[in-house]
């Protein structure tokens, strides 16, 4: 018998050799396997970061720890905001892109600025700090986001006339809600901004959960929205896109107006 067959047979070969399998198995496992994307990204560094400069940017309208201000009675040196616990990271990223938070002023809608005062891993610091205080909606995939390869704008335009057009007008030109408040044009509005309004219903808007509208549903809304926009006015000016009442009425008053203007001069100069 040579030693290596001797040692095959000591009673704690089999054992090493399965905890060798174990280890081969679990470490290819560990570097093959396919890592949650949103979750990976964040670190406890970004946390951390994020809670500070939401201590400094936002705590005085929203809480110290995003808990919210709900009675702003009395109290001077805070002002209103709505607890941000299960807000999650989709409501973040579409609030500070889109330059509406951190609000300036307390008014009746925090409107739309173009300049965003904050870098992108900024942004996504803080959205990584609201997102640990609770589950709540996270970041669009770019798959759903790829409105140009794989939406389909026709289905998308009867989601959005029987689901936006009410507030936002049948040409997406916007409109005025009560109290103030409106809903905005959503020309020039980029696709990730279009989906996360839909998925965290910022302020007026109704919360299109993936129930309401699946992930597909919402890139094909993006689809017509957008290529509403690309298309523009082909028959000249859009007069304000209010949809065929805006456009008959049109014809009626210029149209009408005019062939009557001319057979009332006509008449004059043949009399
Ligand atoms: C001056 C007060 C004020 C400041 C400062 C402020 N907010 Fe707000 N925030 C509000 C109010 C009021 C609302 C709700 C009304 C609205 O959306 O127009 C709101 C709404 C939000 C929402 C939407 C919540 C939801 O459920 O969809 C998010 C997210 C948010 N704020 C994040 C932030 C972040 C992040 C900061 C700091 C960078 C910030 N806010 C700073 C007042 C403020
Ligand atoms: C009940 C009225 C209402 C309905 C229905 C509605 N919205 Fe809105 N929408 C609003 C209001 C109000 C705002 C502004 C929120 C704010 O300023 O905080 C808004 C904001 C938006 C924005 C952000 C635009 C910008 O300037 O950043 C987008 C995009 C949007 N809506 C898309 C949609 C889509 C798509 C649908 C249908 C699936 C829809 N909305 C349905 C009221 C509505």
């Amino acid at each position: 018998m040579n030693a290596l067959a001797a040692r095959r047979r000591h009673p704690a070969a089999i054992a090493l050799l399965l905890m060798l399998a174990l280890v081969v198995t679990g470490g290819l496992y560990a570097a093959l396997a396919p890592k949650p994307a949103s979750a990976a990204a964040v670190t406890a560094d970004q946390v951390e970061e994020g809670q500070a400069l939401f201590r400094a940017n936002c705590a005085s309208c929203h809480g110290l720890n995003a808990e919210g201000n709900e009675l702003p009675i009395n109290d001077t040196k805070n002002a209103f905001g709505p607890s941000l616990v299960g807000a999650g990271a989709a409501a973040v990223h579409f609030q500070m892109e889109t330059g509406r938070m951190p609000m300036a002023a307390p008014g009746p809608q925090a409107p739309r600025v173009d300049k965003v005062k904050f870098t992108p891993e900024q942004i996504d610091a803080i959205a990584a700090y609201v997102a640990s205080l609770g589950p709540g909606p996270a970041r669009p995939d770019e798959e759903w986001l790829d409105w140009e390869g794989q939406g389909n704008a026709g289905r998308g335009g009867t989601i959005y006339r029987s689901n936006c057009a009410m507030c936002h007008s049948s040409a997406a030109a916007g409109g005025a809600l009560t109290r103030g408040k409106h809903a905005p044009p959503l020309d020039g509005v980029e696709p990730v901004h279009i989906y996360e309004a839909m998925l965290t219903g910022p302020q007026n808007m109704p919360v299109f959960n993936d129930q309401n509208l699946t992930p597909e549903d919402k890139r094909d809304v993006i689809a017509y929205v957008k290529e509403m926009h690309a298309v523009g006015s082909p028959g000249g000016i859009g007069l304000g896109g209010y949809g065929p009442a805006s456009e008959g009425m049109f014809i009626w008053l210029f149209g009408l107006g005019i062939m009557i203007g001319t057979a009332v001069w006509l008449g004059q100069k043949g009399a």
